[in-house]
């Protein structure tokens, strides 16, 4: 099964994953600064104080971009580069670089998509307390515009948020991530918050300018342990609408799903009845990233959450422990075309891949045939899922790079191309030449 005329492939990365230079050109510091110099919150220490050292190394990156054939590019605009403080006038030093990267992809023939908020949160902002307030929204549709009114006659997409999500859950919910924050259910305004973030940044890149808007959202099918049992089907209804609706239902449909009963503070405390006509206004695509299942059961006994989370264990596993299942990105847009009906926007792969423990053999090749395997299960499933009426426009692998993946920090290794963090020297990976060869193969089937 081909890909539709005009279908874009890509790669993703994120700023922090990858710029370090964390200290020039006036940046200020992230949430993620913080985080990640704070002792015990990333394995080993680690920062994104150097990451790969894109900032200074990113033609090399481009022109390693230019050899996949890829259509387009997603990375993120570091908002503590544009506002170091969060708010007030622009920081042209910092916009200058993606000035610079955006004319060097499209002299390279690549598609820029940036992302806006790809979990760097100015520290200020966290300061006077990040996502939690309603007012971080605002500041976010002022970073939106001023990024537009600079790249929006050149960047061909923009995606507003990046799995908000996950932000609630591991930044505000667990505090695995950062600002590392504690609040369980409590952490519930955050959600909010990041889609009026969204829907009014939405406003503020198309008054600038901005072509196709959209989001990203974190999506995962949710297994209730046993099938049978009345209570796992209603901790997985839980999951579901906390991890998947609540971020879709709004943008798409104008409404919340219901939340009674999953022990979840009163919406209506922080939702104001206008908020939702701004968070649903029309987006031209909707982004997904797919990794993996979850599997749930009823909570334990005095449990903080409405579900239990179960390891998913027969499956084989990437580096990262998540188990491999591509049948899953293909029941996920299914669910989507089911839940959303013509209200659904045309999808993007935003973000799919995988983590393995990859180091160049004797001959200094990287040798990462698990990855392929990976790639292609789930390419040939998002084909499938095409070939019966899914609306996809195109894939992003995650990432081009080995970059630091959060609080699991270098040791991860997602990228196409391998990255020696000691040196800076980037060597494709076999799956590189793979999804080159791809592309090129869609491409002359008239297809890509
Ligand atoms: C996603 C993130 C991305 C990357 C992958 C592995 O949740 O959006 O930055 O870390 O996971």
């Amino acid at each position: 099964m081909g890909v539709p005329e005009g279908f874009r492939w890509g790669v993703a990365t994120a700023a922090y994953q990858i710029e370090g230079a964390v200290g020039e050109d006036g940046r200020g510091p992230s949430t993620w600064d913080v985080f990640s110099h704070t002792p015990g919150r990333v394995r080993d220490g680690h920062t994104g104080d150097v990451a790969c050292d894109h900032y200074h190394r990113w033609p090399e990156d481009v022109a390693l971009m230019a050899g996949l054939g890829v259509d387009a590019y997603r990375f993120s605009i570091a908002w503590p580069r544009v506002q170091p403080s969060g708010g007030g006038p622009v920081n042209r030093a910092g916009l200058d670089f993606y000035d610079r990267l955006v004319d060097g992809l499209l002299d390279a023939g690549i598609m820029p998509a940036a992302t806006l908020y790809h979990w760097d949160l100015p520290q200020p902002l966290e300061e006077a307390g990040g996502w939690m307030v309603r007012d971080t929204a605002h500041r976010f549709a002022e970073f939106a515009y001023l990024a537009a009114e600079r790249l929006a006659d050149r960047v061909g997409m923009w995606i507003t948020l990046n799995e908000p999500a996950v932000v609630m859950a591991y930044g505000y919910a667990l505090g695995v991530f950062a600002p590392g924050r504690t609040l369980m259910l409590d952490a519930l305004p955050t959600a909010h918050h990041q889609l009026l973030a969204h829907g009014l940044a939405t406003t503020a890149l198309r008054a600038r300018g901005a072509r196709e808007v959209g989001l990203t959202n974190h999506y995962s099918p949710v297994w209730a342990q046993d099938a049978a049992s009345p209570d796992d089907a209603r901790a997985a209804s839980a999951f579901d609408t906390l991890m998947n609706r609540l971020f879709t239902d709004p943008v798409l449909h104008g409404a919340y799903p219901d939340v009674t009963g999953l022990g979840v503070p009163d919406m209506s405390a922080f939702v104001r009845p206008a908020d939702l006509t701004v968070i649903a206004s029309p987006v031209d695509f909707l982004g997904v990233n797919y990794y993996q299942p979850t599997r749930v059961r009823a909570p334990s006994e005095g449990g903080a959450l409405p579900f239990d989370l179960v390891d998913i264990t027969e499956y084989p596993r990437t580096g990262m422990g998540w188990p491999i299942v591509p049948d899953g990105l293909a029941s996920m847009l299914r669910t989507l075309r089911d839940q959303y009906g013509e209200a659904l926007p045309p999808l993007y792969i935003t973000e799919n891949g995988a983590a393995f423990p990859d180091a160049p053999g004797p001959d200094g090749t990287v040798d990462d045939t698990p990855r392929i395997a990976f790639l292609d299960a789930h390419i040939a499933a998002m084909r499938a899922a095409i070939g019966e009426g899914a609306d996809v426009r195109g894939y992003f692998a995650w990432s081009l790079l080995d970059n630091f993946e959060w609080a699991e920090g270098y040791h991860p290794r997602f990228g196409l191309v391998h990255v020696d963090f000691a040196t800076q020297a980037r060597t494709p990976k076999r799956s590189y030449a793979w999804f080159r060869d791809l592309i090129a193969d869609d491409r002359r089937r008239g297809t890509g």
